[in-house]
């Protein structure tokens, strides 16, 4: 039975590509006019390779079966690695989903961040995660919604639905990040609270820069507007906050606390201005 082991044993795609791997580095030892030689040959292969495999998916698709089966076998790993390595085969969903993530990750890396794909439920939902100081960022919304939502949907229309997992938080020091995606962020930050005294969900009126704003904070998020009634610009310090919606206490015109969005006439909004947390401080530019 002992003989039989070598044909039982599982390949594996990443057996195989350790394999190609391992030789790659002896080849990479030698002299110059063998690397190009054995290059060469390798090229060669390939292309008599592709051109078979090219010739034989030609001819599977004049059958609506045989069809039905090369798309089942392309499922299975090695199959679409290969196929893939040929550019016989678009790239997967899941492909292209790392792709949209790899062309926000510098500018997430560069404020202590990441992100991470957990899964992908075709034909149209996502499952990302911030990772690092993106997670539990204050910001995090922003950075999802503006950076990371927006790549995933312009690389893969189909995707519809992209739901965000519990982050990781890998830092060790309690820094939250402005997103990165905010914009015009990057001059007169000025201090207006300290994060841990800002109550959930409650109206905190500052005098900042010389002017009057209302700070709240919902949930790790922190947002700051005028202290103006976009109505009549009567001072909100009295308005109620409930439910997400703060109403004014003059006339009663409702807004989403979250975007200042005005939900009475929705052609208006509360003057915005950028946040930032810091450790424990929260800093907001004027608008
Ligand atoms: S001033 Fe706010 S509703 Fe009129």
């Amino acid at each position: 039975m002992a003989g039989n082991n070598s044909v039982t044993a599982e390949v594996t795609l990443e057996k195989l590509l350790k394999d190609i791997e391992s030789l790659e580095s002896i080849i990479a030892g030698w002299d110059e006019h063998e690397r190009i030689t054995i290059t060469a040959l390798k090229r060669a292969i390939d292309d008599l390779n592709k051109e078979a495999m090219a010739r034989l998916i030609r001819g599977l698709k004049k059958s609506p079966e045989a069809m039905a089966a090369l798309k089942e076998v392309i499922g299975d790993e090695i199959v679409y690695s290969v196929l893939r390595h040929h550019e016989l085969v678009k790239p997967s969903l899941q492909e292209r989903i790392e792709q949209a993530l790899d062309s926000v990750r510098p500018m997430l890396q560069g404020h202590g961040g990441n992100v991470e794909l957990v899964s992908v439920e075709p034909p149209s939902k996502a499952t990302v995660r911030l990772i690092g100081a993106c997670s539990g960022c204050p910001a995090s919304e922003l950075t999802l919604s503006e950076g990371v939502e927006k790549a995933i949907k312009e690389q893969c229309p189909e995707i519809t639905e992209i739901i965000k997992a519990k982050g990781i938080c890998t830092t060790d020091t309690p820094v939250n990040f402005v997103s990165p995606f905010a914009r015009g962020i990057e001059k007169n930050w000025i201090f207006a609270a300290n994060f841990d005294e800002l109550p959930e969900n409650e109206l905190v009126v500052r005098e900042v820069g010389g002017q009057s704003v209302i700070l709240a904070k919902l949930e790790n998020n922190v947002v700051c507007y005028q202290n103006a009634c976009a109505h009549l610009g009567m001072p909100l310090d009295m308005s109620e906050l409930k439910d997400g919606v703060l109403t004014c206490s003059y006339h009663a015109f409702e807004y989403l606390i979250k975007s200042g969005e005005c939900l009475t006439v929705p052609e208006v909004q509360l003057q915005t201005h950028a946040v930032r947390v810091i450790a424990n401080k929260v800093e907001v530019s004027l608008s």
